[in-house]
């Protein structure tokens, strides 16, 4: 089978990345991996190059952030420490990773990405939403999904489904549910500011529903470009 092209569209006028761009957010609990495996299955299947990727990591550097600022043991990491190692975790992802397989032509699937800061580092952490995102498209140079897929999990919801079979939790994670509420209303506030771009599902949801929501939202996406 061909791949589908997505580089059919070179006006100026337009966005000048051939590929396409879609981020997975949502608090600890959310599902959104099952998601990102799901979309990136249906779109293969329909011949499209999908890299799946996920933050913090995507890069060896960002692999070796991810666990110094995600596991316990460590000592303590303040905030505006944590916010940077997310960033530079991102800068490289963003760099070393996305850019050069949308310009490939790829549909890149990140699961988590610049939302993500603002809502934990800039609303969890009160450090500010306007300055986290203001860090972070610094880090990545401007660069923006096209599409950012918003599960929206309650966070008692959330934390019953990320402690089945008694996971450990992170040190994100491991924050009480006061916490998780802030960081829930700070990406439904950047969501609600920008309807074209996201897409709010109820995280609680039955998967296949969600599946094809989501897959129908990309499909318009693609369809508009040919
Ligand atoms: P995630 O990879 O979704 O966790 P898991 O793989 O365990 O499901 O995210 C790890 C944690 O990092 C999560 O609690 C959210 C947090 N996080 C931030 O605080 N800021 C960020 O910028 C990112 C990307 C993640």
């Amino acid at each position: 089978m061909t791949t589908p092209s997505l580089q059919q569209d070179q006006s100026p006028t337009k966005d000048l990345r051939p590929g396409l761009f879609i981020a997975f957010e949502g608090g600890d609990g959310a599902g959104k991996s099952t998601q990102a495996a799901r979309l990136a299955e249906s779109l293969e299947s329909l011949g499209f190059a999908v890299l799946r990727t996920r933050e913090p990591g995507g890069t060896p550097i960002g692999e070796k952030l991810r666990s110094l600022v995600l596991d316990h043991g460590h000592g303590t990491i303040d905030a505006r420490t944590e916010a940077l190692m997310f960033a530079a975790s991102r800068a490289a992802h963003a760099n070393q990773v996305i850019r050069p397989a949308l310009a490939r032509g790829s549909v890149v699937i990140t699961d988590r990405y610049i939302d993500s800061s603002v809502a934990y580092q800039g609303a969890g952490r009160d450090l500010g939403t306007g300055d986290v995102r203001r860090l972070n498209e610094w880090a990545t140079e401007g660069l923006e999904p096209d599409l950012t897929v918003l599960l929206d999990v309650h966070p008692g919801e959330g934390r019953d489904r990320r402690t089945v079979g008694n996971a450990a939790e992170d040190r994100l994670e491991s924050e009480p549910d006061e916490f998780h509420a802030r960081i829930r209303d700070a990406f439904l506030e950047v969501a609600r500011a920008h309807p074209d771009t996201y897409l709010v599902l109820p995280a609680a949801d039955p998967i296949d529903v969600l599946a094809a929501r989501i897959l129908r939202r990309v499909q318009d996406i693609l369809g508009s470009r040919a």
